[in-house]
């Protein structure tokens, strides 16, 4: 399972929505690769923003490594899915989408079932309260996404 997780910038929303998967996946012991970027190149080949890794680091996820990317066409065969924080990133996602792109697009909440709120909302302009909220709910994706993959795996492996 690869997922993408797609935001503006790249700096603070969907680097958390990776950081906080990435560890709680590995601790779950699902497989899976984790990624984001961003639909605009203002930030490319910054770090995550400074409030965005306090709050990372406030509960426990690693966030200094990070490096802003802009999504790319190879993105949409690359991954399995791409996962939008906000309706506007996924309006976007669904204007690049390239002829024979294989990923398929969705929130990210409405993917993990989180259907209020359903965008989770940009920080960039807030404060300390709007990053840890964007790490709560960062949780609330991750413990989703695992539930899914291992009722999934429980699928296939009767099916099999
Ligand atoms: P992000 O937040 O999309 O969650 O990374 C933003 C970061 C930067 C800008 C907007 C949103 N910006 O306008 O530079």
């Amino acid at each position: 399972m690869r997922i993408l997780f797609v935001c503006l910038g790249n700096i603070c929303r969907s680097p958390i929505l990776e950081a906080v998967l990435r560890e709680r996946a590995a601790r779950a012991g699902l497989v899976c690769t984790v990624a984001s970027v961003g639909t605009g190149n203002w930030h490319v080949g910054a770090p995550a923003d400074a409030r965005a890794v306090a709050a990372c680091a406030r509960r426990g996820y690693q966030l200094e490594a990070h490096r802003a990317r802009q999504l790319a066409p190879g993105d949409y065969t690359d991954h399995d899915w791409l996962l939008a924080a906000d309706a506007a990133n996924l309006v976007e996602l669904g204007r690049r989408r390239p002829a024979g792109a294989s990923a398929r697009l969705s929130l990210a909440l409405a993917y993990a079932d989180i259907l209020h709120p359903r965008d989770v909302a940009d920080p960039y302009y807030g404060d300390d309260a709007d990053f840890d909220r964007v790490v709560v709910l960062a949780e609330r994706v991750a413990d989703a996404v695992v539930r899914r993959h291992r009722h999934d795996a429980a699928l296939s492996e009767r099916m099999a």
